[in-house]
């Protein structure tokens, strides 16, 4: 008898001890879905695309996309369209446009969005002439609300202080460091251009005032002409452990040593990545995408179209061992054509803030991916 009660006590004292506390198994279920946007419609947008969440701290969520004014391909003329909820996913507000980059050939590229939750604002960066299209050189821009994402500031260059190098961010969200080393600093980190490409994090200890260069991941052959199979990290998300590391989920252009996604970690708030830190990720079979990860309550989440060759089977899967291992169970969100995600969680101490995560990805019913969709999934919901 005492026995058990001491098993229990240790049980219970474990799960206090990876922040997991009173939070029963994980058994995900979806909650709620719903379209955003669905492109080739009527009016300027003839396709969405690059989808990104977050979270407030207002409570709000704010949902992102490249509104893609005349084709369907990565250059050209965009805005950045925004659907704002307040009541925790139930509604979304109207879409409306944060940025317009006109006519431009190579316009603008989503992004991350990063939250300063000392400072109450959201911040969005991304980048302009990514390509080098018809257009030099390329700019790294942030525009900033103070007001819940109602009302946006003029685009800030921020090349100005980070040299014109191409930089695309995200896609997905950058974050603020919440645990020390560098508590507070804003870490957003993306991928350089096709040749000099790799990941690469921005940093500001200033509440975003001002930017410098952090970590860098360099592909190889680095601002040389790449092969099949060549290293080449790319598009990634970023997310900060409990014990204030930094890991970074990486799309792997080139199929380097896998199919799989490559995983790098700082242990210095993100001023560097070293290659010890690297691992690929077998579990984590991707078919070279940008993917979603999240850290909520001591557990890691990743989400992909969880298949080695095509973007069909976008995935939950879930870690509670900082991603060292995955769960075996997997939820399965929507096995058809799926592509870009990203994901979130709102971050009030309510028992329901602590019973869902947030996953908007490219959804497709035919062949491609022609809609833009947001899934509240019940962490606890099987059960
Ligand atoms: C941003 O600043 C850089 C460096 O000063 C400059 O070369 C570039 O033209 C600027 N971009 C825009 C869009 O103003
Ligand atoms: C979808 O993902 C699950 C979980 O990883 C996997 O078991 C299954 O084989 C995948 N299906 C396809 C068609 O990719």
């Amino acid at each position: 008898m005492e026995g058990v009660r001491l098993a229990a006590l240790l049980a219970v004292l474990l799960q206090a001890a990876a922040g997991r506390s009173q939070l029963p198994q994980i058994d995900p279920l979806i909650y709620d879905e719903q379209l955003l946007w669905v492109g080739g419609g009527a009016g300027e947008v003839n396709t969405y695309r690059i989808p990104l969440l977050t979270f407030t701290s207002h409570g709000s969520l704010l949902a992102f996309a490249e509104a893609r004014k005349h084709s369907s391909g990565d250059v050209g003329a965009k805005f950045i369209a925004v659907r704002r909820s307040e009541d925790k996913g139930a509604t979304w507000s109207p879409t409306s446009f944060v940025v317009d980059d006109g006519s431009l050939v190579d316009g603008l590229n989503l992004g991350s969005v990063v939250v300063d939750e000392q400072k109450g604002s959201v911040m969005l960066i991304y980048s302009l002439c990514f390509h080098l299209y018809q257009c030099s050189p390329s700019s790294t821009m942030l525009v900033e609300s103070l007001d819940d994402g109602q009302t946006w500031s003029p685009p800030r260059n921020l090349s100005v202080q980070l040299g014109v190098k191409s930089f695309a961010p995200g896609p997905g969200f950058g974050l603020q460091k919440r645990y020390p080393p560098a508590k507070g600093r804003l870490v957003v980190c993306g991928h350089g251009t096709i040749e000099g490409d790799g990941v690469f994090c921005i940093l500001s200890d200033d509440h975003g005032q001002t930017w410098r260069n952090g970590a860098a991941l360099k592909s190889i052959p680095y601002n040389q002409p790449k092969k099949s199979l060549d290293f080449n990290p790319d598009e990634c998300q970023p997310v900060e452990l409990q014990d204030g590391s930094i890991v970074i989920n990486v799309r792997n252009q080139n199929n380097y040593h896998c199919r799989c996604r490559m995983v790098v970690r700082s242990l210095d708030g993100g001023e560097t990545l070293p290659v010890e830190e690297l691992v690929f990720d077998y579990t984590l079979v991707d078919p070279v995408v940008a993917a979603g990860a999240l850290q909520k309550d001591g557990v890691l989440y990743f989400s992909n179209p969880a298949n080695s060759h095509q973007r069909i089977n976008m995935t939950l899967r879930w870690s509670l061992t900082d991603g060292r291992s995955w769960v075996n169970e997997a939820l399965q969100i929507w096995q058809g054509p799926s592509g870009y995600s990203s994901m979130t969680a709102l971050v009030g101490n309510s028992v329901e803030d602590k019973k869902y995560v947030f996953v908007i990805y490219e959804k497709g019913h035919k062949s491609s991916v022609e809609t833009i969709s947001v899934a509240k999934i019940h962490l606890y919901g099987g059960r």
